[in-house]
């Protein structure tokens, strides 16, 4: 598989491919057009022909081949890479499953249609619906948005509205709207009951719950999977919420326990709600959301089951590299609860305010363990490894090490702890492949000049072993994002300077890092590099290391160390 997605990468040119929805020019040794994923007026959206890769300097939208036609097209990885695999004439070792029958297809979904136009209807004329609307402080627009209807509190009318339009109920039987009695009759699924229609993501409408008007028992009665629903691949609110979403930076989903949750978030602002229904998050539903999302936050009740469901949700998040974020509630509210107590704002504070999965797990760990001790440093390490990104790592640590290690330390534990969280994330090593990273995560202005310059003669095959030695050394690194890119790197390459195409070895490294390898390889400052250039970079890292050494020590008054990391600067000046 790894294989084919090289050949691939090896054959698609992602000029032509870019172009076939992008107008774009040469300038220098990249292509420069409107950027297609933001309102651009000047042409601020460039493709590297050299590295497979395209980047947004305003919006900062940026990725691969496969990321392209992902973000371009909606669709997955598998697909994506099948459509490419076919442009570029490889054949995959694993080819998707058959589609279903079309026309059996077209049937199903025209039947629920005309149910969903059945309870709408019914909804208008009946006075328990339209007063239980009220209480529940739905309006009109809502009910409009969202096709709520109302299933009649009679054994069959749907049943006999559906016949009378010609249906087959035996068809109608598999779609979850009616069953059949003892002697061959057909009486309905669902009765005395608010109806929400469930779409997919693409608008197919595919299932049903009904809500008790008040008190009663089942609360809600959800569709069981048919020909056309499978409970754990629909998110409800998702064909709402995608547009609201891809126009959202970062794209953006808001995951809540029920329906009525995600009408009021919509209603409250918060355009991204979706919810599971009637189940746990599962990993399909994560990789749905992976498919159109850069974040997801959490928004479950802030009780005991709430919380559990939100870690498990975290789990089942995790393996997507999509950003998560927890937003707990007030203890005993919903968002329904929340936006009529408090109003929309509350909403959207709550959403706002979430915070990281590990800085969640992590000030709960500073918090147990008043004394900074082994143990604690241990399970910091442990959190740290689940975490989704270097870049989050490295904030972690600064920020643990500065706060809780004595400064005769820092140096230790940081490259200790670091270091262990490295080789224990190579020994679960996620598989690689195109992931939708969110945008604009680093920028080469964060980056120190001779920390760019590494960086940049990567791309350069006669400098790429130079720069190799010094960027598997994240001590060396001054900014916060060189060392994160020199700790991918590391954790990427080790030993062994990556060759071959730049394409290839790039699809190693995290989404983050190689667009960071990007923008270092256009910036002005750092082309036409040459030998000499490289070793006096490293020769700054070097200097600068040791200095900060030297400060350390000299509040420690260590004259044997100190006279040694002098006689070392001493000999670099001389170089
Ligand atoms: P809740 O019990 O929190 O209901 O269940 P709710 O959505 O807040 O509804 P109200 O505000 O009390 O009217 C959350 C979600 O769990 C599923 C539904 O999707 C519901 O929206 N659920 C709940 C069921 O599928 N069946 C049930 O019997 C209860
Ligand atoms: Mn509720």
């Amino acid at each position: 598989m790894a294989g084919d997605i090289d050949d691939v990468r090896v054959r698609i040119n992602i000029v032509d491919l870019v172009s076939q929805r992008v107008q774009l020019k040469k300038t220098g040794k990249n292509y420069q057009g409107l950027c297609p994923f933001h309102e651009d007026k000047r042409p601020s959206f460039s493709v590297n022909p050299l590295l497979g890769r395209y980047r947004c300097w305003s919006c900062g939208e940026h990725g691969d081949i496969f990321t392209w036609v992902m973000k371009t097209q909606g669709l997955d990885f598998p697909e994506a890479l099948d459509m490419l695999a076919k442009q570029a004439g490889v054949e995959l070792a694993k080819t998707p499953g058959v589609k279903r029958d079309k026309t059996e297809k077209a049937l199903q979904l025209e039947i629920m249609e005309e149910a969903l136009n059945f309870f709408r209807d019914q909804l208008t004329k009946s006075s328990t619906g339209q007063e239980y609307l009220a209480s529940r402080s739905i309006d009109a627009a809502a009910v409009k948005e969202w096709e709520l209807g109302y299933a009649p509190n009679v054994g069959e009318a749907l049943a006999i509205h559906l016949q009378k339009k010609g249906y087959p109920l035996a068809v109608c039987r598999t779609l979850f709207l009616v069953e059949e009695d003892s002697s061959g009759g057909y009486f309905d699924k669902f009765r005395g009951r608010l109806m929400f229609p469930i779409r997919d993501e693409r608008g197919e409408l595919v299932a049903f719950g009904g809500r008790i008007l008040g008190d009663g028992h089942p609360k809600y009665i959800n569709s069981s999977d048919t020909p056309l629903y499978r409970k754990g691949r629909v998110l409800y609110g998702m064909n709402i919420a995608v547009t609201a979403i891809a126009k959202s930076k970062p794209r953006r989903a808001v995951l809540c326990e029920g329906y009525l949750d995600v009408i009021a978030c919509h209603r409250a602002g918060v355009k991204g709600g979706v919810a599971s229904l009637g189940t746990a998050l599962s990993e399909d539903h994560a990789k749905m959301l992976g498919r159109w999302c850069d974040e997801v936050v959490i928004l479950y009740d802030a009780d005991g089951p709430g919380q559990k469901a939100a870690e498990r949700a975290i789990e089942i998040l995790k393996p997507t590299k999509l950003q998560i974020r927890v937003a707990l509630m007030p203890s005993g509210d919903d968002p329904d609860t929340l936006l009529r107590k408090q109003g929309p704002a509350a909403v959207e504070a709550a959403v706002e305010s979430a915070t990281q999965p590990t800085e969640f797990k992590i000030d709960q760990l500073i918090a147990a363990h008043p004394e900074k001790n082994q143990t604690f440093w241990n399970l910091v390490v442990e959190t740290l490894v689940e975490a989704p990104s270097i870049m989050e790592i490295e904030r972690h640590v600064e920020r643990l090490v500065s706060r809780f290690a004595g400064v005769e330390d820092q140096l230790y534990i940081r490259e200790s702890v670091r270091r262990q969280v490295i080789q224990r994330r190579k020994a679960q090593r996620r598989p690689t492949g195109a992931t939708i990273a969110p945008a604009n995560v680093f920028a080469v202005a964060e980056l120190q000049p001779a920390e760019a310059t590494l960086i940049a003669a990567l791309a350069t095959m006669g400098l790429r072993r130079i720069a190799h030695e010094a960027l598997v050394l994240p001590e060396l690194f001054i900014s916060a994002a060189g060392r994160a890119f020199s700790v991918a790197f590391q954790e990427a390459f080790g030993e062994n300077p990556p060759t071959g195409e730049p394409s290839v070895w790039m699809s190693h490294l995290p989404e983050d890092m190689q667009d960071l390898v990007a923008q270092c390889e256009s910036d002005g400052r750092f082309s036409n590099l040459s030998d000499r250039f490289v070793k006096d970079a490293i020769d700054k890292l070097v200097r600068a290391l040791e200095k900060r050494k030297l400060q350390l020590l000299k509040q420690h008054d260590d004259p044997d160390r100190i006279a040694k990391i002098e006689n070392t600067l001493r000999r670099i000046k001389n170089r």
